[in-house]
């Protein structure tokens, strides 16, 4: 049974009863139950995704088994920021995506303005706060799983809208924890693939130490994080690893790049030795989700005075600044 507020898709709130009285028992039902059993409180409609051509709520959203994607991990993906309603540095991600379709040689089956199209149209059914475009392009159903390529496959678009929690600036001062990984990815990190097993399997590790992330070396130099780029900060100098096969070049890292030199920070894109990681006064992750993490240990060792330093405060002042200013834009 589709929930009747579901049926219209039109972005809308409606008032809802506990997830145990309400008669439709669906996703969308996600009331507030910690305020009680007949919380009443106004619940949002079910998420509405797009894929290929359609607007879907989520539940309903549906992929062949013979998909790539789902077979061979065939496939790329963007996750595009969206603050004050506006999505963060689109060109650079539609530009990002494009590269990362030609290195693997799948046609983009969208225009720019038909991209575009689809974002403004899941904004408007996914209202929200700070909020993030994800979107993924598969290689699409094949008629029998066989890594050759057929004549034919018309790729997947999948494009759906998270909500992201409003960055705490106040609570990411305490820092985040990290340890140090050996990266074994393969040498063309530099495409945003959905085929992140590797990455998973770098972010159990660190779960399992306790930590929220690791940070990766490859040959004694840094690369960069599971879903993150790194930054060092080292006697008021902020660096971060040239972009290569061995990391994503990241939306975040080049705006962060740009708004510190621009705010008159020193920035340097370099090889980092493996060993600078334990002498810097900071450390940071970026990335659209992220934003600007400070890693307070590294290891069994301590970065800097333990907290957020002093770099990543005047970073991240510039950012919100930023942000808001494109939020009012
Ligand atoms: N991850 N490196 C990797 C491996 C990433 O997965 C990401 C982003 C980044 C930072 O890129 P950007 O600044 O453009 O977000 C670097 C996204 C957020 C994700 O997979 O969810």
């Amino acid at each position: 049974m589709v929930h009747p507020a579901v049926s219209s898709l039109r972005p809308q709130l409606w008032l809802c009863f506990s997830l145990q009285t309400c008669a439709y028992k669906h996703e969308s039902c996600a009331c507030f139950r910690d305020t009680g059993e007949q919380c009443g409180v106004v619940a949002r409609l079910e998420a509405v995704v797009y894929l290929d051509g359609e607007y879907l709520p989520r539940s309903q959203a549906k992929v062949s088994v013979l998909d790539r994607g789902f077979l061979f991990g065939d496939g790329v993906y963007e996750v595009i920021p969206v603050f004050g309603g506006r999505p963060l540095r689109l060109r650079e991600h539609l530009d990002r995506l494009q590269r990362s379709m030609d290195r693997v040689s799948l046609h983009n089956p969208l225009t720019r303005s038909q991209w575009q199209r689809i974002f403004d149209a899941l904004l408007d059914k996914n209202p929200g706060d700070d909020r993030a475009i994800y979107l993924q392009v598969t290689r699409g159903v094949a008629p029998i799983r066989d890594l050759s390529v057929g004549a034919g496959t018309r790729p997947t678009v999948f494009v759906m809208v998270n909500e992201v929690r409003q960055a705490d600036y106040a609570g990411l001062q305490a820092g985040i924890s990290a340890i140090k990984v050996e990266d074994f990815r393969w040498k063309a990190c530099d495409i945003k693939s959905i085929s992140l097993i590797a990455n998973v399997m770098i972010r159990l590790r660190a779960n399992q130490s306790e930590v929220v992330d690791a940070i990766l070396v490859r040959d004694g130099l840094v690369t960069e994080a599971t879903a993150s780029n790194v930054f060092l900060v080292n006697r008021g100098i902020i660096s971060t690893p040239t972009k290569s096969e061995h990391l994503l070049a990241g939306i975040t890292r080049d705006l962060v790049i740009e708004l510190a030199r621009a705010n008159g920070l020193t920035v340097e894109e370099r090889d980092i030795d493996e060993n600078e990681l334990e002498t810097a006064d900071e450390i940071w992750l970026t990335s659209s989700t992220r934003e600007i993490a400070p890693v307070v240990r590294l290891d069994d060792r301590v970065v800097g005075h333990g907290v957020a330093g002093e770099y990543w405060k005047k970073m991240v002042t510039i950012y919100s600044h930023y942000k808001r200013e494109l939020g009012n834009a």
